[in-house]
């Protein structure tokens, strides 16, 4: 008998390295879940091809198209209700979803942020942004956490982090690969993996 598994959706933007991870880490680190749809808000994003290769079904939700934040969220919603969705993750997703999505899948969105939260993170901390100001300010361990969305950015709690060493030598690039290389594409397919085992359990 095969075991039931959760239906996860990744939301992105971009290149989707951790899209990847996710992709690759299927069977092996998880084991309660499996990515059935992979929505995007940028039509160019490499992320997309990425889902394709691994034969994941693919949309494409655009702002612009839907006139407003709440159509384009309901947009979305339609998409993860069509495809009975138990599991959103937020993996290089860099729209703001605001409490008209978040409160309608409470424990069920999760985020990869490349920061220690709280440091380094809510409103105008994303991407590269995010290891710029860490520079800046001269910590010497940065690092990434995943945790639950809610209506906060990067304010929902928090479920894995892991630290990496900032070198003396570091650039904007070099930091946001390492943490990227050591700690998101590790931690975000573990906590993936907690959450689907929970959602599994209880239904
Ligand atoms: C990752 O570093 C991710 O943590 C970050 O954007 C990058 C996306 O890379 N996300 C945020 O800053 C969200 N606040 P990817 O598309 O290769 O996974």
């Amino acid at each position: 008998m095969t075991e039931k598994k959760a239906r996860i959706a990744v939301l992105v933007s971009g290149g989707g390295t951790n899209l990847q991870a996710l992709i690759d880490a299927q069977g092996s680190v998880i084991r309660h879940g499996e990515i059935v749809l992979v929505i995007a808000n940028k039509a160019e994003a490499y992320a997309l091809t990425r889902a394709e290769n691994a034969n994941i079904e693919t949309a494409v939700v655009l702002k612009k198209d839907c006139g407003s934040q709440l159509a384009f969220e309901d947009r979305i919603i339609d998409l993860l209700t069509a495809h009975n969705i138990d599991l959103i993750v937020l993996a290089g997703f860099m729209a703001i979803l605001s409490e008209h999505f978040t409160s309608k899948y409470p424990k069920r969105i999760i985020n990869v942020h490349p920061a220690l939260i709280p440091s380094f993170c809510g409103k105008g901390y994303y991407g590269l942004y995010v290891h710029e100001a860490a520079l800046a300010y001269g910590v010497k361990v940065t690092g990434a956490t995943v945790h639950f969305v809610n209506e906060i950015p990067d304010g929902g709690e928090i479920i894995l982090q892991k630290a990496v060493s900032v070198r003396a030598n570091d650039t904007p690039e070099s930091l946001q690969k390492r943490v990227m290389q050591q700690a998101e594409w590790k931690i975000l397919p573990k906590a993936v993996e907690l959450v689907s085992k929970s959602i599994i359990k209880e239904s």
